[in-house]
């Protein structure tokens, strides 16, 4: 709190609206997820029934943002859950959440930017460029020479089926290297050392970008369905497939490991709590902001949802670029080249977003000691955590450049998913133990709320696969020995406490 008074933050900027607070949350939100990971989800786990997914995952979001947004107004310094983790649980519980957060947004980053590499290739493709395999893909994905062109098995995959053609009997080559991933990490990095306004100007432009390109994509795919309504009647049935006999495979299972996964695009409404220390009337304003991106966004999700996977079968939407297939589909050019431009400026800004709050979170935990103290230095021209932005780009484009992005995608939804729970719950225990703190804003019905949240966001960790999993227990497990090892005996409030007792 005196770190809140210290910065000035407390009345000065109190310069936001309720539509200044819902325009910077679907800047946040719309992102990868809808115009990349709609179409592998319903591809693997729920078909058309993809929609219900996203509608699972919203309610999910609605419980646990408004924890979020109680938190936000009581602990109004930057630092999102670490921060009210560190206040309100104890350092054990902040380093747990600065350590999974690093899954939200590193990971996020580059799934985000593995994704628009899909993009920015599908466009190189349009005008003719092409890279090697090796050079296009991450390790392990497979491209087949097909109609004299190395194409991605996943786009293709369909049509090889419909002509019983075995994609085994086709040559193929595999990735090794997502150059274009890697290449366009390092630029957002260097944005963010050089040092960029965040101007409020510029966010409402790309928020307006976002929205009138997946307006557009329903107005074209809208108006293609009336036209030839034999396509929803056949892309449309069944509307969510029959499990396989595999859990997450299609059927409710599926819909569970689709929530899990599809959750991914609504990530980012944090951003909208962070702002509680800059909202006008932080009392009515931060569940608006919370509520109304969040409903805007559903809505458009669901409606892209359907027109995706009424436009094409879902069976051939296994692809980085899905929203540019389903555009594809109508034989309308320009549309197709907006909405991939559209998205290339989209996912670039998310990008940006997701880097900088990492560099932030790190920042924030150097400052309290439990990170090495180059996390904060700041560079004496461009006044930027330059070391922290750089290592945290370097690693981010390495992971880009080499992990899938699905797998990229559900360490990003099962870390994002965990710090939820330990926000819902840190509500929930605060309320029991010192109700008489202020609480400029009270989620409602507690302890409903939170518990509705932890039980939704459990479920769809639940739904994601164990290796998913195996991979979160790792990495908790690396971040508790490194705090056991470094942070605990640096941690500037145990050092303070040391000194306390030493004194005593
Ligand atoms: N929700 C953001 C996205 O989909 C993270 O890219």
């Amino acid at each position: 709190m005196n770190e809140a008074a210290e910065t000035g933050s407390s009345t000065l900027r109190r310069s936001l609206g309720a539509t200044n607070l819902i325009s910077l949350g679907i800047g946040a939100i719309i992102g990868t997820g809808i115009f990349v990971l709609t179409g592998p989800a319903a591809a693997r786990y729920a078909g058309p029934g993809v929609v219900y997914c996203f509608i699972l995952a919203a309610v999910g979001c609605v419980f646990a943002g408004l924890c979020y947004a109680e938190f936000a107004a009581m602990i109004p310094i930057a630092g999102s859950a670490y921060t009210y983790g560190y206040a309100t649980l104890g350092e054990i519980f902040a380093w747990i959440i600065g350590w999974d957060l690093v899954l939200e947004y590193a990971f996020g980053a580059a799934t985000v930017c593995s994704g628009w590499s899909g993009y920015v290739l599908s466009l190189g493709q349009d005008f003719g460029l092409r890279l090697p395999p090796e050079l296009a893909g991450t390790p392990g994905s497979t491209f087949v020479l097909w109609q004299g062109h190395w194409e991605f098995l996943g786009r293709v995959s369909g049509k090889l089926m419909e002509l019983h053609i075995d994609p085994a009997t086709l040559p193929q080559r595999h990735g090794v290297f997502n150059l274009i991933a890697f290449l366009g990490i390092m630029a957002v990095t260097a944005i963010l050392i050089v040092g960029i306004k965040e101007s409020a100007n510029f966010n409402s432009f790309i928020v307006v970008v976002k929205v009138i390109v997946l307006l557009i994509f329903l107005y074209i795919g809208g108006l293609m369905l009336l036209h030839h309504p034999e396509l929803p009647s056949i892309n449309w049935h069944p509307f969510l497939p029959a499990n396989t006999g595999k859990f997450g495979s299609f059927g409710w299972s599926g819909v569970l490991r689709g929530a899990g996964v599809i959750f991914f695009a609504y990530i980012g409404f944090d951003a909208v709590s962070t702002a509680a220390q800059e909202a006008k009337n932080p009392k009515r304003d931060m569940p608006m902001g919370i509520l109304g991106s969040l409903v805007i966004c559903t809505i458009l999700y669901i409606l892209v949802a359907l027109v995706l996977t009424g436009l094409v079968n879902y069976r051939d939407l296994n692809v980085p670029d899905s929203l540019a297939v389903g555009i594809d589909v109508t034989g309308v050019r320009w549309g197709s080249l907006l909405v991939k431009f559209g998205a290339l400026g989209g996912l670039t800004s998310t990008m940006v977003v997701m880097l900088l709050g990492q560099s932030r979170v790190f920042f924030s935990m150097s400052k309290d000691g439990l990170l090495p103290k180059f996390f904060s230095t700041v560079h004496p021209r461009f006044q930027t955590p330059w070391i922290s932005s750089l290592t945290v780009g370097l690693v981010v484009a390495v992971f880009a450049s080499t992990i899938p992005l699905d797998a990229l995608g559900e360490m990003t939804s099962i870390g994002t998913l965990l710090a939820f729970i330990i926000v819902c719950a840190g509500v929930w225990v605060l309320r029991r133990r010192r109700p008489d703190l202020p609480r400029p804003f009270r989620a409602p019905f507690s302890p409903v709320t939170p518990i509705l949240g932890i039980v939704i966001s459990l479920a769809m960790m639940v739904g994601l696969p164990w290796e998913t999993w195996a991979r979160l227990i790792v990495w908790l497990i690396a971040g508790l020995l490194i705090y056991v090892s470094y942070s605990r005996r640096h941690s500037k409030v145990q050092l303070a406490l040391g000194e306390e007792v030493a004194g005593d």
